[in-house]
Formats: C-alpha cells, structure tokens, sequence
C-alpha cells in the first residue's frame, strides 16, 4: 500500500515552531517512527510552503497512491486551489491537523478540503497522522 503525506506551510518548522501547540519533535523525527510502526506500507513525505507545488503534487501522486495524509496548514483556511485539487483526484484524502482546529481563532474553522476529503483527524498532535495511517487499513 502506498501512502503520501503532504504538509503545508511552516510545517518545516516543526519542533521549532509554537512548541506548546506543535510539539517538540521534527516531521522527520515523526517520520521515521511511523514507518517503523507500519513497515508493510511504502510512504513518500512531501512539504512545501509553496501553494501551486502542493496542487502540483497532489495532481502527481492522486490518480496512483492507495492515499493521501494532507495537512495543507495555512491553506487549508484559504486555498480554493488546494480544496478543488483534491476534489478533482481519484486518490483518497484523509485532511489532517496536529493541533484543535476549532478550540483557536475563528478563521482556522473554515477549510477548503473537507468537503472534498473522505475523512478529517485533527487535535491528537502528531498522532493525528498515525490515526489517519490507520483509516486505511
Ligand atoms: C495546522 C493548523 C492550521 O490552522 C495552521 O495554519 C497550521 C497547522 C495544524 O496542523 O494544526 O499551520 O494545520
């Protein structure tokens, strides 16, 4: 089984950024011990802070992975590109966020994916991506 995930902007940040709402480890750190928890699924990781290059990689990837772990950060808030390109893929897309979405400020409430995502995890920290690994299997 193949499965992608996506982050979006300032999520290479992560362990530096806002630590109380992000946590202290790296996405790599965070990586490489969700593969060794499901050895049997081939992963690919792909960030960018780059709105067009995220769609571009979506495009790339949606039409063959078994699915897609997306947590377009910012852009989830704002990106009708990013909503539309989920949409337009045959790939499933479970949308993700570390933190509690709806317990901050009110312009992180509205999402242009999750409509169009089969299913949303948000608020459990970096576990949120191991419970969305999880939703397909
Ligand atoms: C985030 C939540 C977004 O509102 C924010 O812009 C991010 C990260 C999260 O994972 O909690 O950058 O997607």
């Amino acid at each position: 089984m193949k499965i992608s995930i996506i982050n979006g902007p300032n999520l290479n940040l992560l362990g530096k950024r806002e630590p109380e709402v992000y946590g202290n480890l790296t996405f790599e750190e965070y990586f490489t011990t969700l593969q060794i928890k499901f050895p049997a699924i081939e992963f690919t990781y792909f960030q960018s802070n780059i709105e067009g290059e995220l769609i571009d990689k979506i495009q790339e990837l949606g039409f063959s992975f078994d699915g897609i772990i997306l947590n377009a950060a910012a852009y989830t808030h704002t990106s009708i590109g990013i909503g539309d390109a989920v949409k337009a893929i045959t790939t499933p897309v479970i949308e993700v966020h570390i933190s509690n979405t709806f317990s901050r400020e009110s312009f992180r409430h509205q999402s242009y994916i999750s409509g169009n995502a089969k299913g949303v995890i948000l608020g459990f920290g970096l576990k949120s991506y191991e419970l969305a690994v999880q939703s397909f299997l």
